[in-house]
């Protein structure tokens, strides 16, 4: 089974003083028995690089260069030191319009430059409620996780939008039945789909984190507001260790 994953998104915070979070992080856990990823902005990438950890970008353009203002490309990301980046995050989905076949391109693009793509998924409060979660969940996992994913270029992060941010996290069970049916998708889909690593994400707190990794199929968390600051991300990585 592949190493367990705690990922950090930082989202639109950090700055070079943000960094002293990662080296007290790096202190507390350098010799971690799970994978740890942060993914800060992307102008801090290059003075990670050489951090213990793994280091991702938070989006990438589909193309390798050209005239795109503003946007970075996956060869970009790697030669400044990552080694993954986030594709389909909801926020990208919904603030910038990224549909399922943008994301497929974008992480196809990451595939070609040796980047891992953490490819996001996950149903709106509507969806939820109307009772089409897990065709959402199908319609995402279809559109945009490339035929060319395996266990080693792919990460598959579930995180219900409403849950993003707001303090609200699904029910146990309500986790451990779309993880299951995303792990089934996987296996009918790719030989190598069993070992895919599936994150939840969504309100992950040191207080919730060991009843979130104790369920099946959840290989580790991807975690916004609780990854800033080194004592708020440190339990969850303690209780990612012992699950
Ligand atoms: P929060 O952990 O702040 O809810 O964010 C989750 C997320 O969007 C990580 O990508």
């Amino acid at each position: 089974m592949p190493r367990k994953l705690a990922a950090g998104n930082w989202k639109m915070n950090g700055l070079r003083a943000s960094l002293e979070e990662l080296k007290t992080l790096e202190k507390r856990h350098d010799d971690a028995s799970v994978d740890i990823l942060i993914c800060p902005p992307a102008t801090l990438i290059s003075a990670c690089k050489d951090m213990l950890f793994d280091i991702g970008g938070q989006d990438c353009h589909s193309a390798t260069s050209g005239a795109h203002t503003g946007d970075i490309s996956a060869d970009m990301l790697a030669d400044a030191g990552a080694s993954h980046v986030l594709t389909g995050h909801s926020e990208r989905r919904t603030d910038h319009g990224e549909d399922d076949a943008t994301i497929a391109a974008k992480s196809l693009a990451a595939y070609a430059a040796d980047l891992t793509a953490v490819i996001c998924i996950g149903e709106t409060l509507e969806e939820r409620e109307n009772g089409s979660t897990l065709a959402v969940i199908d319609t995402q996992l279809a559109g945009s996780v490339p035929d060319a994913a395996t266990a080693q270029n792919t990460v598959i992060a579930y995180e219900p939008v409403w849950a993003i941010g707001t303090g609200k996290v699904p029910t146990l069970d309500q986790i451990g039945e779309v993880h299951a049916h995303i792990r089934q998708r996987l296996t009918d889909r790719f030989s190598d789909g069993g070992a895919m690593r599936i994150l939840y994400g969504g309100s992950v707190k040191g207080s919730n984190a060991a009843d979130i990794f104790a369920v099946p199929d959840v290989d580790g968390a991807l975690v916004g507001g609780a990854s800033l600051k080194a004592d708020d991300f440190s339990p969850i990585i303690a209780a990612l260790e012992k699950a």
